[in-house]
């Protein structure tokens, strides 16, 4: 299969099957897509809604954040865990606003020097709204790729990590390149899940490594002991 064969089946599912009407998914800013981004980590989307409504309702712009006590920041963030995303969300915000006059900097490199910014957040948000092309490799991604092409080793070593990154990188389409990148979480979140994946609904299954492996869910392989 070729790298536009399989973005084009990604994309095709996306537009029959993905998410599109989410908060985070209308009126898009970096400001509005970093918040979800950082708020999606480790939660799910339907927990995340209510969450991000009020964080937003309350701080409309990255200065609001910015300008607010740390307290209240963490208040609105009770329930969702992982307390040093709220932290870091705040550090940031003021880190946007002393450093960088507000703006959000438009390229990877500079938004992943930002509190809380990973390489992969990063690329999600340039990717969603900026215009920019960027691969992202998050849990999800990584699962969906490591099972399309049964690649072999622990995903957390350097060296697997970086084969992974130049699999994203070189699968990422030139154009819609945000869709691809939503539709990509959106197949890892629903699809192609830790155990029991939904093999016989995914479009990437007749080219699926894994799949046809027989056993999709030994990748990506865990961590050797
Ligand atoms: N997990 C992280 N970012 C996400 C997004 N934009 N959509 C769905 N799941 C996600």
């Amino acid at each position: 299969m070729t790298n536009t064969a399989f973005s084009t089946s990604v994309l095709n599912w996306y537009h029959q099957h993905g998410r599109k009407h989410l908060p985070w998914q209308q009126d898009i800013t970096p400001y509005r897509v970093w918040v979800s981004e950082i708020m999606l980590q480790q939660t799910q989307v339907t927990t995340v809604i209510p969450y991000y409504l009020r964080f937003m309702e309350r701080f409309p712009t990255v200065q609001a954040l910015a300008a607010a006590e740390q307290d209240e920041v963490l208040h609105l963030w009770t329930g969702l865990g992982y307390y040093a995303r709220g932290r870091n969300l705040h550090a940031c915000a003021k880190a946007i606003v002393e450093q960088h006059g507000g703006e959000f900097p438009r390229s990877v490199d500079a938004l992943a020097d930002l509190p809380g910014i990973g390489r992969s957040t990063a690329g999600a948000i340039a990717s969603i709204s900026m215009g920019i092309r960027a691969p992202i490799l998050d849990g999800n991604v990584k699962r969906v790729l490591a099972r399309f092409y049964a690649v072999d080793g622990w995903p957390g070593s350097p060296a697997v990590q970086k084969d992974m990154w130049d699999i994203a990188e070189r699968l990422t389409p030139a154009h819609s390149f945000r869709e691809y990148t939503q539709a990509m979480m959106d197949m890892g979140a629903t699809l192609c899940i830790r155990s029991k994946p939904a093999c016989g609904i995914c479009p990437l299954q007749p080219d699926c490594q894994g799949y046809a492996s027989g056993k999709p869910t030994q990748f990506p392989h865990s961590k050797p002991k």
